[in-house]
């Protein structure tokens, strides 16, 4: 078997470059390891920057994101039991979208179906090979049968735990990381939302962030230890931490639930001969200020261009720039994901200094224009050209 461009992963990288190529007539594989099932059904991020929701209306994925897409033109922050609008969109003229991660998700999969081109669930053993020669290959196996695929370049879509970054050299790749010692303990739950809009709550038991999926599903978070079992998380603790720290919610059956860790990871270079890596393959933010998904979405913007240049014999120009081009925006939106968690977290148990501080900056952001205005372009995204 042969294509031009294999990409390893059906999360939203995957999906979307494997979009962007075929409006561009290249041709792809995707093969993913997790059924259409899990994928579809895997509770995740909810928030698109307006470049995202651009990005996939652009592409035509965005129909059903406008009908069903909640857009929101502020966020409430909460510290010192009291509450302070952040006008989003007065700010920057611009606004966010929840519209939950699976729902994109199911999208790309129905878009990709209908162009008949291939996507491969439930593959095992998948490999990467001569990734710095001009034909690297993929190879997995499916139902028993072992497959063989020839590509022109292999793009690792697939996430933290995926295989593609493992098979870039240990001596060429460098990675940074920080480990925070907490965790969001989040819950998806059959309630009204508390607001119309988010609200980010610093107290001085932790974080906690009232988000939603729908007006009538609400996505809610807390702030615990690393390891956190669930099973010391009856609903009446889960509730009376959820009402204390964003003073007061609306309660109803829990739907889901679980317990996500925290971390700032990057590795670079993103690409090594033929292989790129997109999204959470190279870089993984703490969910404070909701960046994960839309970090996956500005890098495989990149990634497409460079690769129709490419395809279109315009010269690996693009290509040998984007890891580079790529690098300017992660940085910059790993350090703001990690103020937001710095700024909103309880890091110590026992630090009178720490808690001082954090309130100091908070009331400076919301007597601030100029900060209010710093944290709103970041919010809502940079412009993709910075
Ligand atoms: P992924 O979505 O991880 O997709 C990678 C795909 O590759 C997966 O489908 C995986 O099954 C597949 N794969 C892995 N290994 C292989 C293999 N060997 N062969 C084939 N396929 C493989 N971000 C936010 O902004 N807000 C949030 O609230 C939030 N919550 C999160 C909760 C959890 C539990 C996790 C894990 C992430 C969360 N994120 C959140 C981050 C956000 O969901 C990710 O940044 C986003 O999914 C990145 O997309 P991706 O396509 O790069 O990776
Ligand atoms: C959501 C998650 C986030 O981490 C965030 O900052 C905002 C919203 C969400 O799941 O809706």
């Amino acid at each position: 078997m042969r294509t031009q461009v294999g990409i390893i992963g059906a999360g939203p990288a995957g999906l979307l470059l494997a979009h962007l190529l075929h409006l561009a007539g290249i041709d792809s594989v995707v093969i993913e390891v997790k059924s259409r099932g899990y994928i579809e059904g895997r509770i995740r991020a909810g928030l698109l920057e307006q470049g995202s929701v651009d990005t996939l209306t652009e592409a035509g994925l965005g129909a059903r994101l406008h009908r069903e897409g909640l857009g929101h033109d502020g966020l409430e922050l909460r510290f010192d039991n009291a509450s302070h609008r952040i006008d989003l969109h007065g700010l920057t003229g611009k606004r966010v979208t929840i519209y939950g991660q699976q729902e994109a998700v199911k999208d790309m999969v129905a878009a990709r179906l209908e162009t008949a081109r291939p996507l491969h669930f439930e593959v095992e053993d998948a490999a990467i090979h001569d990734i710095e020669m001009d034909r690297p290959r993929l190879t997995w196996t499916k139902d028993g049968t072992r497959h063989e695929l020839h590509c022109d370049v292999i793009a690792g879509c697939d996430g933290f735990h995926g295989i593609s970054r493992a098979a870039i050299p240990a001596e060429v790749l460098r990675v940074y990381e920080r480990v925070y010692p907490f965790a969001w303990l989040g819950i998806l739950a059959e309630a009204k939302p508390i607001s119309h809009e988010l609200i980010y709550a610093r107290h001085a038991e932790g974080f906690a962030l009232a988000t939603m999926r729908s007006n009538s599903v609400s996505r809610l978070y807390l702030q615990c230890a690393p390891e956190e079992d669930l099973g010391q998380w009856p609903d009446t603790r889960i509730w009376e931490a959820l009402h204390a720290r964003l003073g007061g919610v609306n309660e109803g059956p829990i739907i889901q639930r679980g317990v996500t860790g925290m971390r700032s990871f990057v590795a670079e270079p993103m690409r090594h001969g033929r292989l790129f890596l997109a999204g959470d393959a190279a870089h993984i933010v703490p969910p404070t200020g909701a960046k994960g998904m839309n970090l996956a979405i500005a890098d495989v913007r990149v990634l497409a261009r460079a690769l129709t240049a490419f395809f279109r014999g315009e010269g690996p120009g693009l290509m040998d720039r984007y890891s580079e081009t790529c690098l300017k925006r992660i940085w910059k939106v790993q350090r703001f994901s990690w103020w937001m968690t710095a700024m909103l977290h309880r890091f110590s148990d026992s630090d009178p200094f720490e808690h001082r501080v954090q309130v100091a900056e908070l009331d400076y952001l919301v007597h601030s224009q100029a900060a209010r205005t710093a944290l709103a372009e970041q919010y809502v995204g940079l412009p993709y050209d910075q």
